[in-house]
């Protein structure tokens, strides 16, 4: 069959889809030009916030319409559960985020409609790659048990699984030899790698540099495989930003100096009834930590805007705490109830229009303080791997620094191949964008 995938949400959705991908085309599917050209399209589904569901059944629904086989997959179908089929009374099937790895048998089959909400995810699944490309998403931990009050990810994803570090391992490698050069590891939480499962048998040796922590030791196994020269990881909570991480920042140059720490909140009191488990200044001091070791120290983050009951004051204190922190970028999100979890007994009492300016002004606070950390990069020579030519001028090149940022450079008169590493010096700032020139590969 020629199939098409279609993702929502983040980046846990995407390896998710690439894993399918890879699976489908191992059981002797073709990969479609498009949707348009595909027998059978999957969406897969994010229910991070009402609307990222909708948009995702909304699209089902209209490729049903088109008369396609059609299967979703992903959070939301964990979320609804047999109610899917009440929404989408013609959809073939449905699958949870950790029984993904069904689809091909699903498919070989034929019977439908089916539902599978599984738990068990088989570990070839989760190593299944596409070839090709210099990049890869690796998943490392699955679900989550932090439980914060508004957040569906741990009913949906289920409970925390730490995969055995000798898979993760050999996974890297097998991605390294086929030419992969920059590895994202993924997970809720990565800095939790090994708290939950045992991440390293008790008969491995111990680390050559001598690291305790499970994940710390994850990214000193990694660096040494040849071939990997970057090693990204996301999604980050400032519990696990120890001495033991900072030192395999200091000792792996591969590690790029890059973390997504979500924050949420910058007051006291929401993050308490986030149940974030850490207090503000507890958030800044890890911070500091980073910035202490390299004041280019890229820190990106996710906010929430209009939790129950976020007053005035309680806003400011998010921004103050932004600025405090200097987030080089930040995401903003305006709050959703998500049922079953426990801020949505609480009432949703923030007007939307008044969710919508505190948006707003953060995105507006987030232009100016990218625009005045990315000036202080002027000058200096950054190391880029290149992705591709830009999208916005013809003759640019566009890649990213270890920092995560966007460098775009000229490139007539030096061409590029996507995966090479170049150095660009930087001559103009802006809040999203480094602009520069080569300055040698
Ligand atoms: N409403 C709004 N935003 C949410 N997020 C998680 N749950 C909700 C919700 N119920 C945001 C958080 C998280 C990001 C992925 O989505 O900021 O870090
Ligand atoms: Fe990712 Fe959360 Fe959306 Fe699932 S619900 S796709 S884990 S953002």
């Amino acid at each position: 069959m020629k199939f098409h995938i279609h993702t929502y949400g983040c980046q846990m959705n995407v390896r998710d889809s690439e894993a399918v991908e890879a699976l489908l085309v191992a059981a002797g599917h073709v990969k479609a030009s498009g949707e348009a050209d595909a027998d059978l399209v999957i969406v897969n589904s994010c229910t991070v916030r009402q609307k990222a569901e909708e948009k995702a059944v909304g699209k089902a629904g209209n490729l049903i319409a088109a008369k396609k086989t059609v299967g979703l997959m992903g959070c939301a179908v964990k979320r609804m559960g047999a109610d899917v089929f009440k929404r989408l009374p013609k959809l073939d099937f449905a699958v949870g985020p950790r029984a993904f790895g069904l689809i091909p048998r699903i498919v070989a089959e034929g019977r439908y409609p089916r539902l599978e909400l599984g738990e068990d995810m088989v570990p070839e699944c989760l190593a299944a790659h596409v070839e090709g490309g210099w990049q890869a998403f690796v998943t490392i931990l699955l679900g989550c048990d932090n439980r914060c009050s508004y957040c569906i990810v741990p009913d949906v994803r289920g409970h925390e699984y730490s995969r055995p570090a000798r898979e993760v391992v050999a996974e890297v490698g097998a991605l390294a030899r086929r030419g992969v050069k920059e590895v994202c590891l993924l997970g809720q939480s990565v800095l939790r790698y090994g708290v939950r499962n045992a991440a390293w048998d008790e008969s491995d040796a111990p680390s050559p540099g001598g690291y305790k922590e499970a994940f710390p030791r994850l990214l000193e196994a990694l660096a040494a495989i040849p071939g990997i020269e970057r090693i990204r990881f996301t999604s980050a909570h400032p519990k696990g930003c120890t001495d033991e991480l900072v030192r395999a920042y200091r000792e792996f140059p591969q590690v790029c100096r890059h973390l997504h720490l979500p924050v949420q909140s910058g007051s006291d009191r929401v993050l308490a009834e986030m149940g974030r488990r850490y207090t503000r200044e507890e958030y800044l001091a890890a911070v500091r930590k980073l910035r202490d070791f390299d004041p280019e120290f890229a820190v990106t983050t996710d906010v929430i805007v209009g939790y129950p009951g976020e007053t005035e004051a309680d806003f400011e204190e998010t921004r103050s705490l932004m600025d405090e922190a200097g987030f080089d970028n930040s995401f903003v999100f305006k709050y959703s109830p998500r049922p079953g979890t426990r801020s949505a007994a609480l009432p949703d009492d923030v007007p939307t229009e008044e969710k919508e300016r505190r948006d707003q002004v953060l995105l507006a606070d987030q232009e100016r303080r990218g625009q005045s950390r990315n000036e202080a990069l002027v000058g200096t020579v950054r190391e880029v791997i290149a992705e591709g030519p830009s999208k916005r001028v013809a003759d640019r090149w566009s890649g990213r620094d270890s920092g995560n940022r966007i460098v775009v450079w000229e490139s007539s008169d030096a061409p590029c191949r996507a995966g090479e590493k170049v150095r660009v010096e930087i001559l103009e700032a802006h809040p999203q964008v480094l602009v520069g020139r080569m300055a040698g590969k």
